[in-house]
């Protein structure tokens, strides 16, 4: 395994908790490299993750930049690239509004991460499949946390596990963890 440690480019303290915990498991090293990234609206997670990977300047060091959303089937995978607008425009109480008397509740979580190791560029998938809860719950995480109950849970949302819980089945957990494999077997 290489010694130089990996940088993954976010504004976001969770998200770069979460994916070094997941890295350390696996022996590698993520640090942290603080951007203010600049967003485009694209349809797919990759090209969204991939034109933040390209605003940072290559310098020789391997970056990763992850893109997420949580899609809910009933609408079709609203609001999946646009998630973040979404919470910031009508946060969770709105999502739980758009709810109301809808029994459908499944969604899922998706993750894309972006790795960059000079001219190799490559993309990393994480899904984690669930269900949007009635109510919010738990203080735990950040996002949509409070409002998404895991399929492989015991009835919980994230938003009531520890790190340790979530990481066990999160999106993100998922696609660094095959980002990990493919370093590893390709070393
Ligand atoms: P982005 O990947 O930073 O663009 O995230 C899109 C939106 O999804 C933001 O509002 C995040 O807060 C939310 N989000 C991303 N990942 C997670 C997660 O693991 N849990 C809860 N919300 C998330």
């Amino acid at each position: 395994m290489r010694g130089d440690r990996i940088w993954m480019a976010t504004g976001n303290r969770h998200k770069y908790r979460e994916a070094q915990e997941v890295m350390a498991e696996m022996g590698i090293a993520l640090a942290h490299m603080e951007i203010n990234r600049v967003e485009i609206q694209a349809d797919d997670l990759a090209d969204i993750a991939e034109y933040s990977l390209k605003q940072v300047r290559d310098d020789g060091r391997r970056i990763v930049v992850e893109d997420a959303g949580i899609f809910i089937d009933c609408y079709g995978g609203f609001p999946g690239p646009y998630s973040a607008y979404v919470l910031n425009t009508i946060n969770l109480q709105g999502i739980l509004k758009l709810m109301d008397s809808i029994r459908g509740r499944d969604a899922s979580f998706q993750s894309v991460v972006a790795y960059r190791d000079g001219d190799c560029i490559r993309h990393f998938r994480g899904v984690v499949k669930g269900r949007i809860a009635d109510c919010i719950r738990g203080t735990g995480g950040f996002g949509y946390d409070p409002i998404f109950i895991p399929d492989e849970g015991d009835g919980r949302t994230f938003g009531e596990m520890n790190a340790e819980e979530k990481n066990a089945l999160s999106h993100r957990a998922r696609a660094f963890r095959s980002l990990g494999e493919w370093l590893t077997d390709s070393e």
